[in-house]
């Protein structure tokens, strides 16, 4: 069974708001980040909240959150999971994405290792965080660094598996 996170607490009470609220800043991360990506193969959107990625693309993609709020706002394939704890086979997906999700995990080291175990080899893992938050060197050490940009109030990795 889930165990009730601070995270999820928040986002239960902030779905209702989230999208008027943050889609015009989300989707400009989304083109800063992706705007040169083929994302072709299966994708996996990591800390996805109410789905505005899934919006983004136009496409169907795996879609993992711990609010239940949050993922009744989408569409699609989406599980209610822990991210530090996915319910995935090992080398599963082409892509995982994930937007300002990492630095709400209780151990964001444990979720970039669950990321690692699903990702295919040479597997493509985009990242983005606040950037008053630095996980560069636990990335640089699981996964080959292609790329790193400004996005908005986040910073993006771009990173090679
Ligand atoms: C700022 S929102 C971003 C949502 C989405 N990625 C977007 O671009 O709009 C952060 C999301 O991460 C989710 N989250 C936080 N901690 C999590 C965890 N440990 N496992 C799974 N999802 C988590 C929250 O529930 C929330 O939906």
């Amino acid at each position: 069974m889930l165990r009730t996170s601070k995270a999820q607490e928040l986002y239960d009470k902030t779905s209702k708001f989230y999208n008027p609220r943050y889609r015009r800043i989300q989707f400009n991360k989304y083109n800063i980040a992706l705007n040169d990506q083929i994302l072709d193969g299966d994708i996996l959107d990591l800390g996805s909240g109410t789905g505005l990625l899934s919006e983004f693309l136009g496409r169907q993609i795996h879609q993992v959150d711990i609010s239940k709020g949050m993922l009744l706002f989408g569409k699609g394939r989406r599980v209610q999971a822990d991210i530090e704890n996915l319910p995935f086979k090992t080398d599963r997906f082409d892509y995982v994405l994930s937007f300002s999700a990492l630095m709400n995990a209780e151990n964001p080291e444990g979720a970039i290792k669950e990321v690692k175990r699903v990702l295919k080899p040479e597997g493509i893992f985009i990242v983005t965080y606040l950037k008053s938050f630095d996980f560069s060197d636990t990335l640089k050490r699981y996964f080959k660094l292609i790329d790193m940009r400004s996005c908005g109030e986040d910073v993006c990795f771009i990173l090679k598996n």
